[in-house]
């Protein structure tokens, strides 16, 4: 097992989970398009200074984030739900100040900042990837198509004022040059102003063995532990962490100016909590890495059995995290001829590396397969509410998180934790 240097604190970055080569987990190729995938080697590692979690190659950000980047956060009612809920929150609590600013990193297709919008609040979306960006626009958003850094922070600040709060989901974890990103919010966000993130939480990652989630755009899995160093490190302070149950477990992160607010304690009892379940010990991360072997072996020969039975087996989400899955398991369309998905971007495409076809899922119950592999597992009550048609029709859902299992009823409502 190989290091490097951290990305952070240039301490000493251990790898602990090799996936091999990977191509790029939203790179959905045209059928007959033979020409050669781009691939890296998909490996991550902890940060044995900071604790910071992260992959030990780093993709060039313009092969990810691009004119066709596909996937849009208006995809799913439950994350709809979820950023109207944030919107609500940013409106409550910036309501009566003429000067308020919210500033979103990622803005994707506007699902969030279309509610401020619709309100009248002072908001710039700063989104990279052209195509998901027109759709904020066309929903009345405001938005820079650029990527956020210290540079575009410079040119936010000089036409727009400091900003209030700078909110960004699924988002910071996908960016590597967090120093950069660092020194853009020193130069933009207000002396009292908020900087709100919510990304995939390493503690749940370890907990469920959702190692899917890691992927060449979750560069960062970040823990309370590790977001406090790196806060620290650029003259800000963690002020308060809240776990969220979207995305298959989340944390959302307050940072502010070192001394501005006060401490909530939350985050002393989630890094106490950290530190009680060994999150960054050794051992914990050997053990994780050994039970990611169990689930590509289990995987495996659950779907090759029931090839063998002669039944019919799909898969419901092209998730990006499924291009981990599919890859480290060697799963072409012999084992799962199509996956279902309702992202127009996506079907007709063929999935990166595995190359299964795409297709509409409205077509999912025409008829009924045998067995649906729920990649988008993050989303399953949602989709089994939906699909309800498909157990009564005797079919049957197959999940690899956090094991390889069977899930006969539709899936309960996701606890807060
Ligand atoms: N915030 C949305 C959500 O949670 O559904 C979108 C998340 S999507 C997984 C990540 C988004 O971050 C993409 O739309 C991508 O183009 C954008 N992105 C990547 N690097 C960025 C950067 N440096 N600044 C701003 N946005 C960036
Ligand atoms: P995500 O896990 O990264 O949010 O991706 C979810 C994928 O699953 C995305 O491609 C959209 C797709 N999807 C469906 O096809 N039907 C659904 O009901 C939901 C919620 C998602
Ligand atoms: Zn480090």
């Amino acid at each position: 097992m190989t290091t490097k240097p951290c990305t952070i604190c240039r301490g000493r970055v251990q790898e602990f989970h090799d996936f091999g080569m990977q191509p790029l987990s939203d790179a959905f190729r045209r059928p007959g398009d033979e020409s050669q995938e781009y691939l890296f080697r998909l490996a991550v590692g902890m940060c044995l200074d900071c604790t910071m979690v992260q992959l030990m190659e780093e993709v060039d950000r313009d092969k990810m984030f691009h004119e066709s980047y596909p996937f849009i956060s208006g995809g799913s009612a439950g994350m709809r739900a979820h950023f109207e809920g944030v919107a609500t929150r940013f409106l409550e609590n910036t309501t009566g100040r003429g000067d308020d600013f919210v500033v979103e990193l990622g803005s994707n297709d506007g699902t969030m900042l279309s509610h401020l919008a619709d309100a009248g609040m002072h908001h710039l979306g700063v989104e990279p990837s052209a195509g998901v960006a027109r759709l904020a626009v066309e929903k009345g958003v405001r938005v820079l198509g650029d990527f956020f850094e210290e540079e575009s922070a410079v040119r936010i600040r000089g036409e727009h004022g400091p900003a209030t709060v700078i909110y960004a989901a699924n988002t910071l974890c996908h960016i590597p040059y967090l120093d950069s990103v660092f020194a853009g919010v020193d130069e933009l966000l207000a002396p009292d102003g908020i900087m709100v993130f919510e990304d995939p939480y390493f503690g749940d990652i370890v907990e469920k063995t959702s190692f899917d989630q890691i992927y060449d755009e979750h560069f960062y899995l970040f823990s309370a532990r590790s977001v406090q160093e790196l806060a620290r490190r650029h003259g800000l302070e963690l002020v308060d962490v809240e776990r969220l149950p979207v995305h298959g477990g989340e944390v959302r992160y307050t940072l502010a100016r070192a001394g501005a607010r006060e401490v909530s304690d939350a985050v002393t009892v989630m890094i106490a909590a950290e530190e009680r379940s060994g999150l960054t010990e050794p051992a914990t991360l050997e053990a994780f890495s050994l039970r990611v072997s169990d689930i590509r072996r289990d995987l495996v020969a659950a779907l090759t059995d029931l090839r063998a039975q002669g039944l019919s087996v799909v898969g419901y989400g092209a998730t990006a995290k499924s291009a981990t899955v599919l890859n480290m398991c060697g799963i072409g369309p012999d084992l799962i001829p199509r996956i279902f998905d309702n992202t127009p971007a996506k079907q007709g495409l063929l999935t990166p590396g595995s190359r299964i076809p795409v297709v509409d899922s409205a077509d999912f119950p025409d008829p009924y397969p045998d067995v649906a592999v729920l990649f988008a597992w993050n989303h399953a009550r949602e989709i089994t509410a939906r699909e309800t048609g498909f157990l009564d029709a005797g079919g049957r859902w197959l999940l690899y998180v956090p094991r390889v299992h069977e899930m006969s009823e539709p899936a309960p409502e996701p606890v807060r934790v």
